[in-house]
């Protein structure tokens, strides 16, 4: 039975930096990923802090929030089958050290903090950000 679902992705500072944006598209495609809506833009400290709110406990929340708003994003709305989960395993680990082969962060993230893409954890958060960012 198909379970068509959407999820949120973006590609952070250091792979817009390195001109990483088509190849790691490229590889959304190759799974099975439609990009449904994308756009570049760069958003202000502030606008990352509400993005990240699940996080404003944690020792990184500062530096996080400075990094994502620190250069040229891309935010896209990804839709497959099962969405969620298979950009979670196509994305692999948060950390690059710990991600698997052929993984986007094994093969594209330098650290914890710059590696290279986010995705939604759950359907729910799903909404959440695809809402955050693109609200008609
Ligand atoms: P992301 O999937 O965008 O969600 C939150 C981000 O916080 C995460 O990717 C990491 O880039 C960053 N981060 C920095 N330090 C940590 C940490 N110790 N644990 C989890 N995430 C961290």
């Amino acid at each position: 039975m198909s379970n068509l679902e959407q999820t949120l992705s973006i590609i952070k500072p250091d792979a817009v930096e390195r001109n990483l944006e088509n190849e790691i598209k490229e590889m959304f495609k190759h799974k099975g990923f439609s990009i449904i809506k994308e756009k570049k833009i760069q958003i202000e400290k502030s606008e990352a802090e509400r993005f990240y709110k699940v996080h404003e406990t944690k020792p990184f929340y500062n530096d996080l929030c400075a990094y994502l708003s620190s250069g040229p994003i891309v935010v896209m709305v990804l839709e497959k089958d099962n969405a969620v989960s298979g950009n979670r395993e196509l994305m692999g680990a948060t950390n690059p050290n710990d991600a698997a082969e052929g993984t986007i962060r094994k093969k594209f993230g330098i650290s914890i903090d710059k590696n290279s893409v986010h995705g939604s954890d759950s359907i729910e958060n799903a909404k959440i950000e695809i809402n955050f960012f693109f609200k008609d």
